[in-house]
């Protein structure tokens, strides 16, 4: 069967990894985080010292740093595994303030394109439907509200064993939302052709059927 790309978007903690991987799981293509990716480069600044503001000096960095993105959803920098460490929150807040620049969001879209060029690739992330992959033929816009969210967000790092405050979770999803849909370059909105899921009130599997009865449809086309 003829291999498609699937793009998900929508805010911080919707559940798009999540479901990225069930869906991944069911029909054996690999789900790429691109929000990991802006975490990395978060991380890498950080630990460089570089200020997150400084463009010339992030792109320069992401041009000279090396990083991996596993099949299996490690994500690999300077050849070490970096997948819970840039899952902190100062990194989450970081990946915005990164992703705020054009030249870090030009150098991370090309090397998301070259990544999924052969199809068979979930993506997720904030500007998949509208830049990375316009002519996806599948494009889901996941959202729910910011209470859902922290709620699921607080669960997931406490299994994890990472610290997580409700109230503060809850203020830092808020305070990346506006950040994210309010910034010049490639704001998060919906793609026009994207359908829309809220799954506030919907279990993991509930979601992951609802698309794959959308990428069936296509699938069977
Ligand atoms: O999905 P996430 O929370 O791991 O993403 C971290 C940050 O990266 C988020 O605040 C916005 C940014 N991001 C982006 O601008 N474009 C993407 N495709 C993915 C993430």
């Amino acid at each position: 069967m003829k291999k498609i790309n699937i793009a998900i978007d929508g805010p911080s903690a919707a559940g798009k990894s999540t479901i990225a991987d069930v869906l991944a799981e069911r029909l054996g293509y690999t789900h790429l985080d691109t929000g990991a990716m802006y975490r990395a480069v978060a991380l890498n600044a950080i630990r460089k010292q570089i200020p997150l503001d400084d463009e010339e000096a992030i792109v320069n960095m992401i041009r000279e740093m090396k990083l991996e993105m596993s099949a299996d959803g490690k994500v690999i920098l300077e050849d070490e595994d970096v997948s819970d460490a840039i899952r902190a929150n100062e990194i989450s807040m970081g990946a915005s303030d990164v992703s705020k620049l054009q030249g870090c969001r030009a150098a991370l879209v090309e090397m998301q394109q070259k990544i999924c060029e052969g199809g068979g690739y979930i993506l997720d992330g904030r500007d998949i439907g509208t830049v990375v992959l316009k002519d996806a033929p599948v494009k889901i816009y996941m959202v729910a509200s910011a209470e859902a969210r922290a709620e699921r967000r607080v669960k997931q790092n406490l299994e994890k064993g990472i610290e997580a405050d409700y109230e503060t979770i809850l203020e830092d999803i808020k305070k990346r939302d506006y950040q994210d849909m309010h910034r010049e370059h490639s704001p998060l909105t919906k793609a026009e052709d994207a359908i829309e899921i809220d799954t506030s009130d919907m279990g993991i599997q509930e979601v992951a059927d609802a698309v794959m009865e959308i990428v069936n449809r296509v699938l069977g086309e």
